[in-house]
């Protein structure tokens, strides 16, 4: 396949980005990935600075060339929790506490960032592509693009792919309603940015110069090979990796992506306070019960981490949180590098059938 501008950018052979995941993606994750010939990342918006220090190492010790660290934009408001509203949620999942033997419900507590330290990390280090989530703050894209790191973010509507070319990023990537994961919306309203991959991406690349990446939906070959149709210069898969061995989700979610259908897949506020794209349980069904009490991102997800702690142990997928995207159904049981590599091939298969 000819190279794309992103490709170049990115340093990778094929048009493949595996999706950052907090939570999820580890070391040989990520290094598999890259020496397949892909770009492999790491989702640190909830790893401490040094430990993400650590993870560099890791990673660099599995590659010598291109990967991606990721962190979150924190652009939630670092206020307090209204007390009465703390007191509210903890009464509706004490019955759940009990149940799972959890102990007692937490207070809120810190569980992203701190962004400042997350980033001067990946600035010490040199690493050589950051991507962000939620935005894009412009002065930490000079530093990083001034330290030689290639620079993306996610938009979620045609308006936030200009924002970010306006704060000079290297790449946008066009992340469509199907996604699994945090919906990465960060100017505008959530629900209206519900856009699917095949409107967004070209409308994305028509307004902006900036190179275009595209993800939400994208699990196999055809998908690969719709989205460079579309003028995206390669694609970003997060559900298709959450199949494969090397990452780090517990044998409970990674049974329920391989048996979920796409309609267990749903965008929902209340694991985290924020709208992200995961399979339908128990938790969700009952939480969704209590919409106006839920706490604000990130205190609803961390209010919550004990019980999710206490399920993965207990390995109960009713009550983890489960991000995928729609295209679930097609998740099929792979080691990542040859994931990559079959990707990449059944694209260029699929191309040159339509080619004739
Ligand atoms: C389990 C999971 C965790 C995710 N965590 C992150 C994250 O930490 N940072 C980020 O930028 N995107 C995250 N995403 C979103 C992906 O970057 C990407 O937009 C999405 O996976 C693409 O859609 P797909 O899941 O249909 O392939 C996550 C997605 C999943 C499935």
């Amino acid at each position: 396949m000819k190279k794309t501008r992103a490709m170049e950018l990115l340093g990778i052979e094929l048009p493949i980005v595996q999706a950052p995941m907090a939570g999820a993606t580890t070391p040989a994750l990520v290094g598999a990935v890259c020496a397949a010939g892909g770009l492999g990342s790491f989702g640190a918006a909830a790893t401490a600075p040094e430990r993400i220090r650590a993870v560099i190492h890791a990673v660099r010790q599995r590659t010598t060339g291109s990967f991606n660290m990721n962190l979150f934009v924190p652009d939630w408001e670092p206020v307090p929790d209204d007390p009465a509203r703390v007191a509210a949620m903890q009464a509706i999942l004490a019955p759940l506490h009990a149940e799972l033997e959890a102990g007692e419900v937490p207070a809120p507590g810190a569980l992203f960032g701190p962004f400042d330290k997350q980033l001067e990390v990946l600035m010490e280090e040199q690493v050589p592509v950051v991507s962000f989530h939620f935005g894009a703050p412009p002065g930490a894209v000079a530093v990083l693009k001034r330290g030689g790191a290639v620079v993306m973010s996610s938009a979620t509507t045609v308006a936030e792919a200009v924002a970010l070319e306006e704060a000079g990023v290297d790449i946008i990537i066009a992340q469509g309603a199907e996604a699994g994961g945090h919906r990465g919306t960060f100017a505008g309203d959530w629900q209206q940015s519900l856009i699917g991959t095949l409107a967004l991406v070209p409308q994305i690349v028509d307004a902006v110069s900036t190179p275009v990446i595209a993800a939400g939906g994208i699990m196999d070959g055809r998908g690969v090979a719709a989205v460079m149709a579309l003028g995206a210069g390669a694609a970003q898969l997060g559900t298709a990796y959450l199949a494969c061995p090397e990452n780090s989700i517990s044998p409970a979610y990674r049974a329920a992506v391989l048996t979920a259908n796409a309609e267990r897949s749903t965008v929902t506020k209340v694991f985290s306070g924020k709208p992200a794209r995961g399979l339908r349980n128990r938790y969700l069904d009952t939480l969704s019960q209590h919409e106006d009490t839920l706490l604000p991102f990130p205190s609803q997800y961390s209010i919550y981490r004990r019980l999710r702690a206490r399920a993965t142990e207990l390995e109960d997928s009713d009550f983890l949180p489960m991000w995928a995207g729609q295209g679930v159904g097609l998740a099929k049981e792979e080691a990542a590098g040859a994931l990559t590599n079959r990707l990449a091939a059944d694209a260029q298969a699929v191309l040159d059938k339509l080619r004739g």
